[in-house]
């Protein structure tokens, strides 16, 4: 008998029952989507989720300041608990300059095994992977050196969130050079209609999701102040 898939619930209202009770553990999951829509909250409400659970997490910035983060997720009163998590060492939000791949890879499996974590949010891959430039890279080796990484990942008992920035010109990429999304367990894209005029903007698609049988609408999602929610 196949066993039993082990999941982690997001700890967003509405979606872990579209994915058969959360993220499949261990997994690589891509979160895309352009500017502005709820890429963070979901990132940092996924990894308070964990906490409220007994679960280490690491959020890692290439984009913004600790204390800018901070004071986002303050809005939503979230800021008291994961400051008790990080002076109790369950919980480190480092921001980064984005160097190159290996790099990261190296500090992320650092915190990862200082914290004893099994979340991880990476905030963002595209901008891990801005320092090739398009026009003069290997693909092969650019790609080689993604994988690698998400492999690692997978290694060290964390379920891992990489945040993908879809470029506003290009609203049919889910990544930055288009093969991260076929190397990643999963894909969830996050949209927001400017023309959705009288109706609700933002929205929820579940792209993929390996080894889940898993909703296929698009659902209307919105930010309240307890955070990101699929809306009733
Ligand atoms: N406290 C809040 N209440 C309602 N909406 C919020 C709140 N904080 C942020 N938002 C909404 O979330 C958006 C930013 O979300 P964020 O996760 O930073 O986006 P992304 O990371 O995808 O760029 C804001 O533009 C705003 O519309
Ligand atoms: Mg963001």
């Amino acid at each position: 008998m196949a066993s039993a898939v082990e999941r982690l619930e997001t700890g967003v209202p509405g979606l872990d029952k579209l994915i058969e009770g959360g993220l499949v553990k261990n997994s690589v999951n891509l979160l895309a989507g352009q500017t502005g829509t709820g890429k963070t909250v979901f990132g940092m409400q996924y990894l308070l989720h964990g906490l409220r659970k007994g679960e280490s997490g690491i959020y890692i910035t290439l984009e913004q300041s600790e204390e800018d983060i901070m004071t986002d997720v303050a809005k939503f009163g979230w800021d008291v608990e994961f400051k008790k998590a990080k002076e109790q060492g369950k919980f480190v939000l480092i921001a980064e300059e984005p160097t190159d791949i290996k790099t990261l890879q190296f500090s992320t499996i650092n915190y990862a095994k200082k914290i004893n974590a099994k979340r991880f949010v990476l905030d963002s891959l595209s901008i891990a992977t801005m320092g090739w430039k398009v026009s003069s890279l290997d693909m092969g080796k650019v790609r080689s050196e993604v994988m690698s990484y998400m492999k690692a990942l997978k290694n060290i008992g964390i379920t891992s969130l990489l945040i993908t920035e879809i470029p506003e010109a290009e609203v049919k990429a889910l990544s930055r050079f288009g093969f991260e999304e076929f190397i990643a367990d999963s894909v969830i894209v996050l949209h927001y209609l400017e023309y959705a005029a009288g109706g609700t903007p933002r929205s929820l698609i579940i792209r993929k999701m390996r080894r889940t049988s898993h909703g296929t609408d698009i659902y209307p999602i919105e930010i309240g102040k307890n955070g990101l929610a699929i809306k009733k």
